[in-house]
Formats: C-alpha cells, sequence, structure tokens
C-alpha cells in the first residue's frame, strides 16, 4: 500500500532521514516508534507529500507521491488523512464546521448530506451533539477526538497519526487508541500510527517499526518485537512498563 525506498531528507545540511526503507501492507496498522527528532514527523510529512525527498521515493498504491504535479498528488492526498502532532482545529469555528471542513472544501455534498455526515463522524468518535462547541471548551482528549472526526468524515483509506495520545492522561489515552482501532475497522483502512507511547502501540499495532537515527531498523509483529535482543529496542520496552504485560494489557 505504501513504500518507502532509500529516502533521504536533511535540513540545514544536516541529514535526518538516511535512506530509510520501510513497506505498509494494505489494511495494517503499522506503528513507528524512535526517539524524539529522529525524523518521525518529517517521515510522515514525507508520505502525505507535503514535503519533496532529497533522495528516494515514496509508492502509495503504486504511484510515487514525491514525482506527482499538484493536481494529481491533491488527488492522491484525498485518500489520506493526517491526524497531526497538534490536533489543529481551527479554533474560531465551532466543531460541526470543524468537521465539515473538508467536506466543505471539495464540496461534492448538499447542507443536508453534509449535516448527516458530521453528525455521524462525531457520533463515531463520542462527541455527539457537540456541532455548537469551540474548539476552546474542549478538553485535550476532546480536541483530539473532533480532529479525528474531521478525517473520519471523508472516510480516507490511508490515516497517518502524529503522537495521537501524547499529553493525554491515560484513561483518555486508552479511549483514543481504541477509537483508533474501531477507526481502522470501520474505514477498512491503513494506519501508520507514530507515537513514544508503548502501551498505546501495542493496543493499536499489527506491527512495530524502529527509527532509529534516520533508518528503520527493525519491523516486526508485536509478538515478534518483544523478543528482540537488542539494547536498543530493549531499552524501549524497559522505560515503557517495567513490569508490564505489553501483549495483554
Ligand atoms: N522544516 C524543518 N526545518 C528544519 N529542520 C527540521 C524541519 N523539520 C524537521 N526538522 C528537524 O528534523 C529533525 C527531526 O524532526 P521530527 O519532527 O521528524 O522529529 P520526530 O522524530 O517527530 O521527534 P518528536 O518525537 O519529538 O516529535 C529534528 O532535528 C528537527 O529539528
Ligand atoms: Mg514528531
Amino acid at each position: 500500500m505504501i513504500e518507502v525506498k532509500d529516502l533521504w531528507k536533511s535540513y540545514n545540511g544536516t541529514p535526518v532521514l538516511k535512506g530509510l526503507n520501510l513497506e505498509v501492507k494494505e489494511g495494517e496498522t503499522l506503528v513507528i516508534l524512535g526517539r524524539s527528532g529522529c525524523g518521525k514527523s518529517v517521515l510522515l510529512r514525507q508520505i502525505l507529500g507535503l514535503e519533496k525527498p532529497d533522495k528516494g521515493e515514496i509508492l502509495v498504491k503504486g504511484v510515487c507521491i514525491s514525482k506527482l504535479k499538484e493536481s494529481a498528488l491533491y488527488q492522491a492526498i484525498r485518500e489520506m488523512g493526517m491526524l497531526f502532532q497538534a490536533s489543529a482545529l481551527f479554533d474560531s469555528l465551532t466543531v460541526g464546521e470543524n468537521t465539515a471542513f473538508y467536506l466543505t472544501q471539495h464540496n461534492h455534498h448538499t447542507d443536508k448530506e453534509k449535516e448527516e455526515l458530521v453528525a455521524e463522524a462525531l457520533k463515531m468518535v463520542g462527541l455527539e451533539g457537540k456541532q455548537e462547541a469551540l474548539p476552546g471548551d474542549l478538553s485535550g482528549g476532546m480536541r483530539k477526538r473532533a480532529a479525528l472526526a474531521r478525517l473520519i468524515v471523508y472516510r480516507p483509506k490511508i490515516l497517518l497519526y502524529d503522537e495521537p495520545t501524547t499529553g493525554l492522561d491515560p484513561i483518555t489515552a486508552m479511549q483514543i487508541n481504541e477509537l483508533i482501532v474501531k477507526t481502522q475497522k470501520e474505514l477498512n483502512a491503513t494506519s501508520i500510527v507514530v507515537t513514544h507511547d508503548i502501551c498505546s502501540a501495542f493496543h493499536v499495532a499489527d506491527r512495530i517499526a524502529l527509527n532509529h537515527e534516520g533508518k528503520i531498523v527493525y519491523i516486526a509483529t508485536k509478538e515478534e518485537f518483544i523478543k528482540i535482543d537488542d539494547p536498543i529496542v530493549k531499552t524501549f520496552l524497559k522505560n515503557a512498563i517495567p513490569d508490564g504485560d505489553l501483549l495483554n494489557g
């Protein structure tokens, strides 16, 4: 579904992605772990086509995203949705208007259809009836859910999540994890979730990849990942929950 081949990206002469390879299978949820600054958000922006690579290519359903012209790129990324690290809701718009945002941009729907789609998306994320609320009135978890509703509403086939649970309390984080799993099933989507939250990773992942210094050094099912005998992996897992059982919650 998504293939990243030998991807290089530098900023101001400093390489961030250094020949990164990655394959995401159709219908799976792939979690990407990695230390702060290793280029996880950069990778998601590359997949979304927001930035061009210095070298290498990204194929989405066999189409090379980095070489598309603007109109074709627009078409391709309509199938994708990204939940940004900061929820990025429009503060002056209501939750309903925020949720309708991409529908309004595409303008394929009547007002009544839009209303129904918005109501359905808000219901799915547990924000039923919150159309008139303003983002400023919502808690962090509710803002995340509203941002997710804004994606769900146009039913993207590929979902990219950048640290969806960071900064949330454990219970709210778990609600978001459950929503990620539910969204995946309902949209029949392919998802990439970038996170530091190991509990979240093990809750949502089919496979887990580790980005170390700008390259994917491991990619495995969560059952296999936990057995990897490598100090980098072990440090990641140990720092998460010292005595916890990751595979059984
Ligand atoms: N537009 C940019 N201009 C200059 N440097 C950038 C830009 N975007 C990212 N970088 C640099 O690239 C590196 C990787 O950034 P990135 O945001 O991908 O990290 P990350 O792995 O997502 O970290 P975190 O877990 O903290 O979110 C950082 O050193 C960052 O400063
Ligand atoms: Mg980031």
